[in-house]
Parts: structure tokens; sequence; C-alpha cells
């Protein structure tokens, strides 16, 4: 590929912008010696940006704590997007990233976005029974019987034609419970309690098949490492 074309998929510019930062000498090689025009041979992992190694190339997943009151769209008219919490260049990559999945606004934790669309299917279809793992606290104690009527597949949420997949729901206290779907239904979780006549105050996802928020603090991301999709498949990782 040729290097505008690159460094413009990754986001650095637009092709006439990546033309300018060559002849800028913005682009140089990881010895300081320039590159000086688009045609010229080098790979992307020895270019450099001002000075900086190129970000990585797709497929690219990035792990983030979604903060309460961030929006996952690309509508800047829905308020602040978590596109709002990653570099601006990777809002500009070419294959784009999109969220996995949608957190509603007000449902705080962990959520990937990705370019990779075959890793997108393989986590949002209930086929391949990737759970998602929610601990939400109750406007109102808990009956006794949720984890049954959650478990049974019979449980029809207002407005569903198809009942809900099995899911498995664990007490943590009166008011708190950590539910695990692998579907991703529009306000799902909420409208699962709302049908057994409780009422969701505070959602946050915690886990995505294997993988955890950890210790990523709320608004912080990080790059997906192998481990972390590994995780998020339940695959075991074949030592290096
Ligand atoms: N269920 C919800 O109600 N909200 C979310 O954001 C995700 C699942």
């Amino acid at each position: 590929m040729r290097l505008d074309r690159l460094l413009a998929n990754l986001g650095y510019g637009s092709r006439r912008e990546v033309a300018e930062f060559f002849a800028e000498g913005r682009v140089t090689r990881a010895d300081g010696r320039e590159i000086r025009s688009e045609t010229e041979r080098a790979t992307p992992a020895e270019m450099r940006f001002d000075g900086q190694p190129l970000d990585p190339l797709a497929p690219l997943t990035l792990v983030l704590h979604k903060p309460v009151g961030v929006v996952c769209s690309h509508d800047e008219d829905e308020g602040a997007l978590v596109y709002g919490l990653i570099p601006p260049r990777f809002g500009r990559r070419n294959p784009a990233l999109s969220t996995v999945g949608r957190l509603d606004k007000e449902t705080s934790g962990l959520l990937l976005l990705t370019d990779d669309g075959g890793l997108l299917h393989r986590l949002i279809s209930p086929k391949k029974a990737v759970w998602k793992t929610y601990e939400a606290s109750l406007a109102r104690p808990l009956r006794g019987d949720e984890a049954e009527v959650f478990s049974t597949g019979a449980l029809l949420l207002e407005n569903d034609k198809k009942p809900c997949l099995p899911a498995r729901l664990e007490i943590l206290g009166p008011q708190q419970a950590r539910l695990s779907i692998v579907e991703g239904r529009y306000h799902q979780v909420r409208r699962m309690f709302a049908a057994v006549g409780n009422h969701v105050e505070s959602l946050q996802r915690v886990s995505i098949g294997a993988l955890t928020l950890g210790e990523l603090a709320s608004g912080q991301w990080r790059l997906a490492a192998a481990a972390d999709l590994a995780a998020v498949e339940n695959r075991v990782v074949a030592a290096a």
C-alpha cells in the first residue's frame, strides 16, 4: 500500500494533509532519515510520524471503561460520545472503529471498539453465546424467584415477539444482582428487571466472556492484547 494511503487510513490526515506531512519531513524512518515521498518503500514498523511509531494497523480492538453519560453513537447531536474518549485519529481510521454492541447512556463498564467485522459478529451473535455480565443496583428488594424466571428461556419482554434466551442471575445483596446474558437487546437488562417488577437504578457491565474491567479506570482505554481477545471468546492462547 502507498505510504500516503496507509497514513490516511490510520487517521493521520486526509491524503492531501498527509502529502504535506511528507513534504514537511514529519514522516521518517526509525533512524530519523526523512521519507520524502509516499512512493518510497518502507514498512509500517520502520516508519515514524513526528518521531513516534505508527498506530497499530487493522485489525484494531480497544478495551474501554465507559463512564455513565457518554453515548455509543457517531451522532454528535446525542451528546458526549465514546469516540471522544479515544484519540481523534482513531475516529478517522479506515476501516472504521465501531462499538461492539452498545451500552446505553446511563450504563457504565466494559466496552470494546473494533474494526474487525468478524470479531464484531462473533461477539454480538447470540448463537456464539458470549456471556456479557452486568451488575445492577435495584430500586426494590429482589423477590426471590428472579433467577428461576430469567433461566427459563420463556421470559417475554414488553414489545418483543421472542422470549429472552436463558440468563444467569447471581444475587449479591437484597437489592444487588449480577446478571449474565448472551443477547444484546435494546435496554435488555433494565427491561428484564422491569419484567419482574423491579427497576434498575445503576448498571455496570463488568465482563464480556472471561475479559473483565480489571484495573481500567472509568473513561480510560487500552489496546486489546491477544490475551484479551482470547478471553472475550473464551479461547485458550497457545504459549509463545
Ligand atoms: N442492558 C441494558 O439495559 N443496558 C445496557 O446498556 C446493556 C444491557
